[in-house]
């Protein structure tokens, strides 16, 4: 598949195959699957184990589906009409025991939304995390809390045909994926 990653390192399968999809075929996704994904979010790392995340999800033909879509860019809405569902990704920005903030609460449920990702795609379920939402409007949809912070929504479903899309959502899709090499971004620290 012209999306799986090419890598230079042995890199896990699971990792190479997850991809942003976009085109999205009309089999539904089932309650049971969705919690399987977000069960698999819960077991992320937090720091003191505060599980500083939430996620709020929408199946297809519900009004909680229409209202996220609304709250989608532009750009993001063509192809998620044929989204299965979306999962919207929040932290929690305080901690449980004193209400103080929480410095690691975005890192730890980024962390927890990689892992959703990762879960999904080992069930054959394609995912797409898009930070292209009015956050806004949807925590006011979502009546979300000061302590709510909205990170992206995760459209997902089963995946189909990339010739059913328009462009320029069709050349996307057939695009391969590129990464950084790890000069870019690795450096091993010595000393000084
Ligand atoms: C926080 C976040 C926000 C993103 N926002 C959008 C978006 O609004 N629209 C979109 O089409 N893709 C969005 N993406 C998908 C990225 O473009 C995609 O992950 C990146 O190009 C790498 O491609 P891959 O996921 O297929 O490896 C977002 C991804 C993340 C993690």
């Amino acid at each position: 598949m012209i999306k799986h990653a090419i890598t230079k390192h042995p890199v896990l399968d699971l990792i190479k195959e997850r991809w942003s999809a976009r085109s999205f075929s009309p089999k539904e996704i089932t309650t049971e699957q969705v919690h399987t994904i977000l069960e698999a979010a819960s077991w992320a790392p937090s720091a003191n184990n505060e599980q500083p995340w939430e996620f709020q999800y929408a199946l297809k033909g519900s009004a909680g589906f229409d209202s996220i879509w609304n709250c989608l860019a532009a750009g993001n809405q063509p192809w998620n009409k044929h989204a299965a569902g979306f999962i919207v990704s929040i932290a929690r920005k305080t901690l449980s025991a004193n209400g103080n903030p929480n410095a690691n609460a975005e890192h730890d449920a980024g962390i927890a939304t990689g892992y959703l990702l990762l879960q999904a795609s080992s069930m054959g379920i394609y995912t797409h995390p898009m930070g292209g939402v009015d956050k806004v409007k949807l925590s006011n949809e979502l009546k979300l809390t000061e302590d709510e912070k909205i990170l992206c929504v995760i459209s997902f479903g089963y995946l189909d045909d990339a010739e059913k899309l328009e462009e320029p959502f069709k050349g996307r899709e057939l695009t391969a994926r590129v990464r950084k090499p790890l000069a870019e971004f690795v450096k091993l620290v010595s000393s000084y």
